[in-house]
């Protein structure tokens, strides 16, 4: 085999390692910032979310080396209580994951922070965080209407049980960072299991987290050790290069070091359903996150029912099952898929949308999906209103032989994926 940057050629098979999990990137530089002394993480993702991360932790006096390809991220944390009063606005770009996990980790400073980011993250729901923030304690400013901007005054917090009415994983990670930064107690019960990345790793680090009978539950603790983790690829990155495969838009391919946390892998389940040929061989553990290597091939597919108990389970894989569905034989229903209303853009509507101006039947209604499979080479133009992820599936169904897809941009691939396109190019030129 050839290699090139993070691609290897041969046999029909294309070998790629997808870029490091933005899940775990987002987890390891906060946690990172709130540790004793120094914290080296490895194979971090580099694109624009987790960059948005790091550069609000800067300016909040913590020391976070460049991000960059192939190179280790070096955090020097001050400790639980060291974050300073900023020295101007948290901008947090196109990222939720940074603005919530940054309200709950300010909940219990007593400066005020101003927190804002891009139209679509302005957009985005915040009360899901702030209100059981404000039972905790913490104070919102300016804060008009569900999203941002807003300022956060923190100060000294109260201990908190909550039943949470989302299964929202970044709801989660901010109100057990505002119970570890605060030093009080937060037990939290989700109505369905969303990523467990933030149990994982705090258990990791030898922190007093407790999951028992559906409760999660983080006792005060004095401190986090600095540490060392290397972040597995993301699966949800992963997912448009094996789809691209499985349609059989060039050659199969082959994906090492991808993060399998069940609480991430219902879209591997699902394609099994729809009987994508994936295999999985296993690659060990890092800070107890599963580790594995996965091969697509092409397969012709059928239609999936995917049902509301799983969708947490697959939140991110929406947009690309539902464009394997509109190749597989039959009609896919994705039930209880309202939370896709309030990603980086209105998913449900667009993808139902952009399906039809490419010529397949599709249907949005409250919270249910549906598509039907059709083999006529999908022809028009996606309107991706800036959201990574759809321009990234439309991009994949625009690779099949016959197509002739345009998309609005493609420039917002960089936020979770930045050599996405390459990696694709790669993929079909194995045709
Ligand atoms: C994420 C959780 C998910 C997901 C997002 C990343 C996280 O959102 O859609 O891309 O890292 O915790 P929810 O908070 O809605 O589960």
């Amino acid at each position: 085999m050839g290699t090139v940057g993070n691609r290897e050629r041969g046999g029909g098979i294309v070998a790629i390692r997808p870029p490091g999990d933005k899940s775990i990137t987002h987890r390891a530089l906060i946690l990172a910032a709130l540790a004793d002394g120094a914290s080296r993480i490895g194979g971090a993702l580099t694109a624009l979310d987790a960059r948005a991360m790091a550069r609000v932790l800067r300016r909040l006096g913590v020391a976070v080396s460049a991000l960059r390809d192939g190179c280790d991220v070096v955090v020097q944390g001050h400790g639980l209580r060291g974050l300073r009063r900023p020295t101007g606005a948290l901008h947090c770009g196109n990222s939720g994951t940074t603005a919530r996990f940054l309200l709950g980790a300010l909940a219990s400073f007593r400066f005020a922070a101003w927190i804002t980011g891009d139209a679509s993250l302005r957009r985005r729901p915040m009360r899901r965080v702030t209100e059981p923030l404000t039972a905790m304690g913490a104070r919102f400013e300016e804060h008009s209407g569900d999203g941002l901007p807003l300022v956060i005054r923190g100060g000294a917090l109260r201990p908190l049980t909550y039943d949470m009415p989302v299964a929202a994983a970044q709801v989660k990670t901010a109100l057990l960072l505002a119970g570890l930064t605060g030093r009080v107690t937060v037990s939290l019960r989700e109505p369905a299991r969303s990523r467990d990345h933030t149990e994982r790793m705090l258990q990791g680090l030898g922190l007093p987290l407790q999951v028992s009978g559906g409760r999660i539950t983080l006792e005060p603790a004095a401190r986090v050790p600095g540490f060392e983790l290397d972040v597995p690829g993301d699966l949800s990155s992963a997912a448009f290069l094996l789809a691209a495969a499985v349609l059989g838009v060039g050659a199969a391919v082959q994906l090492s070091g991808v993060g399998v946390n069940p609480t991430r892998t219902g879209a591997l389940r699902v394609l099994e359903r729809m009987g994508a040929r994936i295999t999985l061989e296993s690659a060990g553990q890092r800070l107890g996150e599963p580790v594995a290597n996965l091969t697509a091939v092409a397969s012709p597919l059928v239609a999936c029912d995917v049902s509301p108990a799983e969708v947490p389970s697959l939140i991110d894989e929406v947009p690309i099952l539902a464009v394997l569905a509109s190749r597989a034989a039959g009609e896919s229903v994705f039930r209880g898929v309202q939370e896709l209303r309030v990603k980086e853009s209105n998913r449900l509507a667009l993808l139902a949308a952009n399906l039809r101006g490419l010529g397949v039947e599709a249907e949005a209604s409250d919270a249910t999906l549906t598509v039907v499979g059709t083999d006529r080479p999908p022809r028009g133009r996606v309107v991706t209103e800036g959201d990574h992820r759809i321009a990234m599936a439309f991009a994949v169904l625009g690779a099949l032989p016959r197509a002739r897809v345009r998309l609005s941009e493609t420039a917002s691939a960089a936020v979770s994926y930045p050599t996405f396109f390459t990696d694709l190019r790669e993929v079909r030129r194995g045709r």
